[in-house]
């Protein structure tokens, strides 16, 4: 692949170990990775160059919680809540019946037409979820449409109890056959631990298996209320536990504490991922931000696009309400948007065979967004302006500027 220096760049926010944000700088991208950072004045050469006119650059957001296999519309759900309907998980069985009838075609058409979308927005990482099949042959084919199309695939057999199962023999269904059937196609267990899903006790037996399939652990946790989701989270010292709308103070110690216990507080502990466009079209309360960052806890902020709760694949917009309406301030958005969700996805640290996401230094993946604006702060300043100009993944341009229209 030939390097390509991406130059005149107004504002670099790096997402780095120094947390360094840039001024007229420069970026060499080479065999899909970052190779050098610096100042434009003293880049080195390259094969190609991309002259960004003094616009924002930043780390691709990555989006860690998504539920893309399904199929069908709940749009009138949507409807009926904006008219003063709660949320409930019992929706979630309306896209189980759509996705069972739907064809492999159709599905993997609707999680790619969905991955685009959310790439046109400066996405360049996605986690997906099974959880639209609940029975062995449906959740396996999720599985695998997802496995083909993403790299962090999540089984969430235990999504919800199906219409007429009985829950204590549908977990084990979930902990047993379900996930020996699935195991080989995800890297991911989750739990949705919550009342009309699944209790502590069943959560605990599906974390347990994922643990002896060498899975690694996530929960849904404390959406529709307090609940013991964080707690068990915590416990068996899953990478993240998203929604927390409603924590406790205890809670709140347990995952500030999760950090400190994990490498001296070197790493990020169970990172509570927020997901405010779902506390919107859900009428939720927002997840506490401002006292989870404030009590030392890693946060992170995903989309959750799903036709229930939150059908939205955008980034911007999620950072531009945790900004606007959650107290965050917009460096630290943008550092749970990209940093953070690289952490809940255990990313962030390079491997051999698997580069670092979620920031922009030597090394890492060359995973990178400019903006059509001079910094960053535009992504709340502005708010649904579509500011995504270039976007690189692994070295490759995916998204350019939009032609001009006459
Ligand atoms: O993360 N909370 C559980 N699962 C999804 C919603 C799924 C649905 O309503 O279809 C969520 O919000």
């Amino acid at each position: 692949m030939p390097s390509e220096l991406i130059t005149n760049i107004a504002e670099l926010t790096t997402m780095d170990d120094e947390d360094r944000q840039l001024h007229d700088a420069a970026v060499v991208v080479e065999d899909g990775l970052i190779a050098w950072i610096g100042a434009a004045a003293e880049a080195p050469d390259a094969d190609r160059r991309t002259d960004v006119a003094g616009r924002a650059a930043l780390p691709g957001w990555v989006d860690s919680h998504s539920h893309l296999v399904f199929a069908g519309d709940r749009s009138a759900e949507f409807e009926a809540r904006m008219s003063g309907a709660p949320y409930q998980a019992g929706g979630i069985q309306t896209t189980v019946t759509a996705t069972r009838a739907a064809s492999d075609d159709e599905l993997r058409a609707n999680l790619r037409r969905h991955i685009s979308e959310a790439q046109h927005q400066g996405t360049t990482w996605l986690e997906t979820k099974t959880g639209y099949g609940l029975d062995v042959d449906s959740e396996l084919r999720s599985a695998r449409i997802a496995e083909a199309e993403l790299d962090d695939v999540t089984f969430l057999g235990a999504h919800l109890v199906p219409q007429g199962a009985d829950a204590d023999e549908y977990t084990r269904l979930v902990a047993g056959p379900m996930l020996d059937a699935v195991a080989p196609h995800v890297n991911w267990i989750d739990v949705f631990c919550e009342r009309g899903a699944f209790d502590a006790e069943q959560s605990a037996h599906v974390l347990e298996a994922g643990l002896r399939h060498g899975l690694g652990l996530r929960v849904h946790g404390n959406q529709l209320g307090e609940g013991p989701g964080v707690a068990l989270a915590v416990e068996y010292s899953a990478a993240s536990v998203d929604h927390c709308n409603y924590l406790s103070a205890e809670d709140i110690r347990l995952l500030a504490e999760s950090r400190s216990a994990s490498d001296g507080g070197a790493s990020a502990g169970t990172v509570a991922t927020l997901l405010p466009a779902c506390d919107l079209s859900t009428r939720q309360p927002f997840g506490p931000a401002r006292e989870l960052l404030d009590a030392g806890v890693t946060v992170a902020l995903a989309a959750n696009c799903n036709p229930g709760s939150s059908y939205t694949t955008s980034m911007p917009f999620v950072v531009a309400t945790a900004v606007l309406q959650m107290r965050m301030t917009i460096r630290e958005a943008l550092w749970a948007a990209t940093r953070g969700g690289a952490k809940a996805l255990r990313r962030d640290r390079g491997t051999a065979d698997s580069p670092a996401i979620g920031s922009l230094q030597p090394g890492a993946r060359a995973d990178i967004q400019v903006l059509d604006a001079p910094s960053a702060a535009h992504l709340a300043y502005r708010p649904g302006v579509p500011l995504t100009w270039d976007v690189w993944r692994g070295g490759h341009r995916i998204v350019g500027p939009a032609p001009v229209l006459r």
